[in-house]
């Protein structure tokens, strides 16, 4: 798909709100579908006029004005795309204006992105592909003095499309083919071209890093844990840098605490987190954003074997720290454990957000829309709700007082891995804030949000590379 700041199209995207009374294209059409009540401008809401010889028009539903948000403009464009899809529209035209409280910039990115978005499907492994993009080109008329910050706002938008993307096929690929190793290739093939330096750590130099707690949820593998780390140095006059972590369960089959089998089919996604930061570090890498930013993942599986740990195991940890395994299906806070003492004490990072699918009690509390979060810092956690703002990808903090804390506390190690009954996704988030050494941290738990089993607006069914986009804004907003 190509963007191009000129009229053009043989399809012409019309933008409706539902306040107005008329339309400089089409407006006769426009008062009869208004009047039938065939089409009102409510969100999302389209209404074709197909013709042969001569334009066609697409009416394209805003809802209400004064309501609009960018992440209205983004859903209203991906149903618009797949409008076009249908009739295999090549190329189409849309004359942009201010709406609401959003400006031409705005808009654009959300109509580009959009309209990419309109194109994902994950259909390597079928034999017949069922999503076939036709769109070509895609024309913006704008004033030419909005001109040079559009075609910046759509590169930007390109970028944050192809880690978003990434971060999904990551996360979509199957167990089988999608093991630490391969994330860990697939990362630096990714991410080396663009000046992000991949590190590598092999079974072996995990050990020699003392990281007992990734090491004993990896034992059941047959496959070796991987330890990836990928710097990129945005900018080099400071010492300033964030550390983004995530969650690279490869497969998590629960252990010995086995899960069942309905739990279990769609575990390949368990690293959604590992997903969301390679993503990020893309999107991050390929719009040279001027930040320091260090992506850091523990990857392995969790199985089965005559050589995994068991529950009631007790096992050490980088920090020092010894774990009473409690249940081998909370293995997500060991690994991140190690890889969280990591980012604070060898990167020694200025800020660390973590992301990862860590607790089923996320998913009851809060659905698939809405990510969960704890922090030991109210300053950075305000900033991930700016950039979740503009992302569109909703973040709810939840209470994590130190009362909470004893649920954690053991009596035969320092800390339980599970928290006993009740708040679940609470006790995982302060468990992990024992490894940050006081560095200001949030935690996102995307237990809910990384994989969904329907479509919701532009995020498809399976995995949804939600919070590329704000870790991408929160870094560039550093
Ligand atoms: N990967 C799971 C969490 C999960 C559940 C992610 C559903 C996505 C969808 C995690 O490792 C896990 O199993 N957590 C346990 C923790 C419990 C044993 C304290 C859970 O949520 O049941
Ligand atoms: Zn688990
Ligand atoms: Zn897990």
């Amino acid at each position: 798909m190509e963007f191009k700041l000129e009229q053009g199209g043989k399809t012409k995207i019309l933008l409706v709100t539902e306040s107005m009374d008329e339309l400089n294209i089409q407006n006769e059409l426009y008062q009869y579908l208004k009047e039938s009540e065939i089409f009102k401008g409510s969100l999302k809401e389209t209404y074709l006029d197909l013709n042969l010889n001569k334009e066609n028009f697409l009416f394209l539903g805003l809802g209400k004005e004064k309501d609009l948000t960018i992440n209205d403009v983004r859903k209203a464009f991906h149903k618009a795309g797949k409008d076009l899809m249908n009739i295999k529209a090549k190329n189409v035209g849309i004359s942009i204006t201010e709406l609401g409280d959003l400006d031409y910039n705005e808009i654009i990115a959300a109509a580009t992105e959009g309209l990419l978005h309109s194109e994902y499907a994950f259909e390597k492994h079928l034999t017949e592909k069922k999503v076939k993009p036709t769109l070509e080109e895609v024309y913006f008329d704008i004033p030419s003095e909005e001109k040079d910050k559009a075609l910046e706002a759509i590169e930007e938008t390109k970028s944050l499309i192809n880690g978003i993307f990434l971060a999904r096929d990551l996360v979509n690929e199957r167990a089988i083919n999608m093991y630490p190793e391969i994330l860990a290739n697939t990362a630096k093939d990714n991410l080396e071209d663009l000046n992000v330096k991949v590190d590598i750590y092999d079974k072996k130099a995990i050990k020699d890093m003392s990281m007992e707690a990734l090491l004993a949820v990896s034992q059941g593998s047959d496959k070796e844990p991987k330890f990836i780390v990928m710097t990129y140095n945005g900018n080099p006059d400071s010492e300033e840098k964030i550390a983004l972590v995530g969650k690279g369960l490869t497969y998590d089959s629960g252990g010995y605490s086995l899960k069942p089998s309905l739990s279990m089919d769609t575990m390949f996604s368990d690293m959604g987190g590992a997903g969301t930061v390679i993503g990020a570090m893309k999107s991050i890498a390929k719009s040279k954003l001027k930040k320091n930013v260090v992506g850091i993942i523990p990857a392995c599986e969790n199985l089965i074997s005559g050589s995994a740990y068991k529950p009631g195991d007790i096992i050490g940890s980088m920090s020092g720290k010894t774990i009473e395994v409690l249940n081998t299906d909370a293995e997500g806070r060991l690994a991140l454990a190690d890889a969280l003492w990591y980012a604070a004490t060898e990167v020694k990072a200025d800020k660390i957000i973590n992301l990862a699918t860590l607790t089923g009690a996320c998913l009851v509390a809060l659905g698939n829309t809405t990510t969960g979060a704890i922090t030991n810092n109210d300053k950075f956690m305000d900033e991930v709700y700016q950039a979740s703002k503009i992302s569109g990808e909703p973040v709810w903090q939840l209470p994590s007082h130190p009362d909470y804390k004893k649920q954690i506390k053991g009596d035969f190690a320092d800390l339980n891995n599970t928290g006993g009954k009740g708040a679940g996704t609470i006790t995982a988030g302060l468990f992990l804030e024992e490894f940050v050494d006081d560095t200001p941290w949030v935690h996102l738990d995307i237990a809910g949000t990384a994989y969904i089993d329907k479509p919701n607006g532009y995020l498809p069914k399976g995995a949804t590379g939600v919070h590329v986009k704000t870790l991408y804004y929160l870094v560039k907003n550093q």
